[in-house]
């Protein structure tokens, strides 16, 4: 059910649900709960169809009490991904989450990204999955997908950038997952060159970016991300208990996935604005801060090649400046990154 409504979203173009907003106006009012006749006005139904479409959230596990002394009052929501609830929790941003869609099973949610941005969708457009049957990882790597243990999702991007610059947005999107886990966890994970989020040495998520270009130009980007957050140890494959963990494991609870997505989006359309005003820089300099790689020797490899050298730093593209044993630099944009013990 659509509608539009007023002021900025209007301006942004960009519809609400009904249900974004019921959500929206609960969480606002909290324990003081709001009157069925205050939401009816604010949203321009009738009472009964406020009442119709919080019976449908009940019925998705939100748990909504209606009380006739303090109206509807938001108890306890579901551990489901749920586009209207995604929203609703937003707020405002700039570019990222405009246009959020979920899906129950996908084969890879970059590769529904890759369809909308060749249907002409705007850039911010996210895409999540509760499980994958496709998922994958860089290098053609399998990305492990269960249902509802973690985010699975990728962002539609048109960034205003050359396609050699293209590694800046895997570096905003690492940035936006240590912003993101730390602001919820407390937790402070290291950053592996270009794409890896570890925790204790461990890899708890990852980004994969897949772009479309012209020769000087970038069409678009797909921006994909996987977290793990609500794994158990036994439910990584034995093959990868050694290298691998989840958020659950990392701090011994359960987390609200909605709100962990919610402040990835947030933080990526900050990271996002500050790329598309040419200030990478900036971005740069704090993932430079977190990055387990700068300052080490390191081995990188490109299927059967390899080069060794010490990792001095990001250049303005966003590519890894190694300085090899003969003292030469190397731009490396691509390959399987290992720290040297
Ligand atoms: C890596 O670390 O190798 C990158 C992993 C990226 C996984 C995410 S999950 C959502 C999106 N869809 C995919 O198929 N892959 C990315």
């Amino acid at each position: 059910m659509w509608r539009w409504i007023f002021g900025n979203e209007l301006e942004k173009g960009t519809p609400m649900t009904v249900d974004t907003q019921i959500l929206a106006a609960l969480r606002e009012n909290g324990a003081a709960g709001i009157a069925g006749t205050e939401l009816a006005l604010r949203l321009g139904i009738s009472r009964a169809a406020v009442w119709a479409r919080v019976s449908e959230l009940r019925a998705l596990g939100y748990d909504i009490e209606a009380s006739p002394h303090l109206g509807y009052r938001l108890l306890g929501v579901p551990d489901l991904l749920h586009a209207d609830d995604l929203l609703s929790r937003l707020g405002t941003t700039q570019i990222i989450g405009r246009d959020i869609r979920v899906f129950e099973e996908t084969t890879s949610t970059n590769d529904v990204v890759e369809k909308l941005a060749r249907d002409g969708v705007k850039e911010g457009a996210v895409v999540f999955a509760e499980s994958q049957t496709k998922g994958r990882g860089r290098l053609g790597r399998k990305w492990l997908s269960p249902a509802r243990k973690g985010l699975w999702f990728s962002v539609l991007l048109r960034p205003p950038l050359h396609p050699l610059a293209a590694t800046q947005l895997t570096v905003a999107g690492a940035i936006a997952l240590f912003r993101a886990i730390r602001l919820q966890t407390g937790l402070v994970p290291g950053i592996k060159w270009p794409n890896d989020i570890l925790l204790r040495g461990k890899k708890t998520a990852g980004i994969l970016t897949e772009m479309s270009a012209e020769p000087d130009k970038v069409k678009h980007i797909v921006l994909g991300m996987g977290v793990d957050v609500n794994l158990t140890a036994a439910e990584f494959p034995v093959e990868l208990r050694k290298i691998a963990t989840s958020l659950r494991v990392e701090t011994g609870q359960r987390l609200d996935r909605a709100e962990l997505a919610v402040r990835i989006l947030q933080e990526l359309d900050r990271v996002y604005a500050l790329i598309c005003s040419g200030k990478f820089e900036t971005v740069a300099d704090e993932w430079e801060e977190h990055c387990l790689t700068i300052g080490e020797r390191v081995t990188v490899r490109f299927g059967e090649r390899m080069i060794q050298g010490r990792a001095e730093s990001l250049d303005p593209d966003g590519a890894l400046l190694l300085r090899t044993q003969h003292g030469h630099l190397e731009r490396i944009i691509g390959g399987d990154v290992t720290v040297e013990k």
